[in-house]
């Protein structure tokens, strides 16, 4: 399965995902990174591994006229699952309509709890003691697409946003490409909201 991936800063989701690509754990092929901000780590890591990347400046650019150009990219390098990995913008409802349930996204908390910025600030500021993370589907709206997995975390009463950031995060990395490889095996159904994910054979 081709992979997009959509990156806006460091761009960790994306090189686990490729780590589990060279670790054969997930068979997969990352056809184009690309980036919405010029400076986003993650481009460094995809120029060093050879992995084929491109800046597409959203600055000043209207959500449609954007989503074009990302989805001409996209098609350009034959496409089949798009990747946000950390990507910071709101996709239209034609960019979804372009790839329908291909788009994943991962997120920092057990959705529908704490959508948005900053959702490790959100659930520490809630006093909630399991945090973790979500990966979704994408529809036009916030962090708000049907489910396809979660991971949880414990949260301790001496966590800051950085412990329990770093705590999520490494959930994240385990949980993505097991989710992509989900796609990409066709073990995934969906009706309306509920996702089943059939164990590989
Ligand atoms: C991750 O926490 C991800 O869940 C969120 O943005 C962050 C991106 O981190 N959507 P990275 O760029 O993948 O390191």
């Amino acid at each position: 399965m081709r992979l997009g991936i959509l990156i806006s800063g460091r761009g960790s989701n994306f090189e686990a995902i490729s780590n589990a690509i060279t670790q054969g754990k997930l068979d997969a092929e990352i056809a184009i990174v690309i980036s919405n901000r010029a400076g986003a780590g993650g481009l460094e890591i995809a120029r060093e591994r050879g992995i084929p990347l491109r800046v597409i400046p959203s600055q000043g650019i209207d959500r449609e006229q954007y989503d074009k150009l990302l989805i001409e990219e996209l098609r350009t390098h034959r496409v089949e699952l798009v990747c946000l990995a950390g990507f910071m913008r709101l996709l239209s409802a034609s960019f979804v309509h372009a790839f329908p349930n291909r788009v994943l996204n991962i997120h920092p908390s057990l959705l529908p709890a704490f959508p948005g910025l900053d959702a490790q600030r959100q659930a520490l500021d809630y006093g909630v003691k399991i945090a973790g993370c979500t990966v979704h589907f994408v529809d036009e709206f916030l962090d708000a697409g049907p489910i396809l997995l979660q991971s949880a975390v414990p949260v301790t009463d001496k966590d800051s946003i950085e412990t329990l950031s770093a705590r999520i995060l490494a959930q994240e990395h385990a949980t993505y490409w097991r989710a992509v490889q989900a796609v990409a095996d066709g073990r995934v159904s969906i009706s309306g909201r509920k996702i089943a994910i059939s164990e590989p054979e």
